[in-house]
């Protein structure tokens, strides 16, 4: 058990991260700064924990949450960048602020933290987890930008150690699929997960036990470790396994056709709806207007005929 520590936890509201914010609000002494955007579910959760809405993606956001845990504990001494959000996908369009909204949360954010960190730490003893994925080990169809978010922050963690202080602990998390929001976020459509699945109680327990024993990497499956070590020695496994999420990816595209398909016959039944009622609308506006001119010419009539009746 983690206990007596100062910790910042992003991504603190929902799945890996609400269950690592439940067991680290139970260490004795611990005081927590919960940071996610949406708080409303950790506003009132326990003594020990203040919820910080903020938006880790942008400098700003992360200098407010390094400002907010000095104010509140002076020093940090677990800063947990655990927030991160995947697409599954096609990756077939050319649009950077999607893209770039990626890698500011899932990369940019983390690196810039630990520059962060190491300036606040000044010497001090502290501890730096992430929440990297096995996908930034192993690349997934459906996955393209979220694995190279996650494959560019677990090359900066395994080159920063070679350079990070002595004084700083570095654990980086790689969970396999976990049952979170996480495929809730990653598209609207529902898919395939890949295989296998985790809770993420079981997750986030593995790490806080990995970061307990100062660990640099933590696999909350098991399976994931003896599979890499498989498709290293024999790697048509690994050509199998992708064959086999290549096949869900497709299954994704067939069913996403349909519901686009679906959505464009509702968007041409508006489309017709609304040129009928537009038509309807025209004639009764023409037969107004048809009707006033009548009524008018009616009235000009008169008023000449009593002009000259006059
Ligand atoms: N679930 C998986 O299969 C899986 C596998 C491997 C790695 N991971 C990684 O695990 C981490 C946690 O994901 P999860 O599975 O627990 O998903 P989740 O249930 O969707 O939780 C994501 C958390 O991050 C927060 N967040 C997202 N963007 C944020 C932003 N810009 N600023 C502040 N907070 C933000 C969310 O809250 P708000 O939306 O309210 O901000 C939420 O609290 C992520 O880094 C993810 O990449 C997940």
């Amino acid at each position: 058990m983690i206990d007596n520590k100062t910790i910042v936890l992003t991504g603190a509201s929902s799945g890996i991260g609400f269950e690592a914010l439940k067991l680290l609000a139970q260490g004795k002494g611990n005081r927590i700064l919960a940071v996610a955007r949406h708080v409303d579910n950790i506003q009132y959760f326990a003594d020990n924990v203040t919820a910080f809405s903020c938006d880790i993606s942008t400098q700003e956001g992360v200098d407010r949450v390094f400002q907010k845990a000095e104010e509140l504990f002076g020093k940090i001494d677990l800063f947990y960048a655990n927030a991160g959000f995947p697409y599954y996908e096609e990756f077939n369009y050319a649009d950077w602020d999607r893209v770039d909204a990626m890698f500011r949360t899932n990369t940019i954010s983390p690196i810039y933290t630990y520059a962060k960190y190491i300036r606040h730490l000044n010497g001090r003893p502290g501890i730096l987890a992430y929440t990297v994925s096995a996908i930034g080990e192993m690349a997934m169809p459906g996955y393209a930008l979220y694995s190279s978010s996650k494959f560019a922050l677990n090359g900066f963690q395994q080159a920063i150690r070679l350079e990070a202080p002595e004084n700083l602990q570095i654990t980086c998390l790689y969970p396999v699929a976990t049952d979170t929001n996480f495929f809730k976020v990653a598209n609207a459509v529902e898919f395939e997960k890949p295989f296998p699945v985790q809770k993420p109680s079981h997750v986030a327990r593995k790490m806080i036990e990995g970061i307990e024993e100062g660990k640099e990497r933590v696999y909350p499956s098991g399976l994931f470790g003896f599979a890499k070590v498989l498709m290293g020695v024999a790697p048509p496994v690994r050509t199998v396994y992708w064959k086999m999420e290549t096949k869900k990816l497709d299954r994704f595209k067939k069913k996403l056709s349909v519901y686009h398909g679906r959505i464009q016959e509702r968007v041409d039944a508006a489309v017709e709806k609304g040129r009928e009622v537009g038509g309807t609308l025209l004639e009764k506006e023409r037969e107004a207007r048809k009707d006033l001119t009548e009524k008018a010419a009616k009235v000009h009539d008169e008023i000449k005929d009593k002009i000259h009746g006059v």
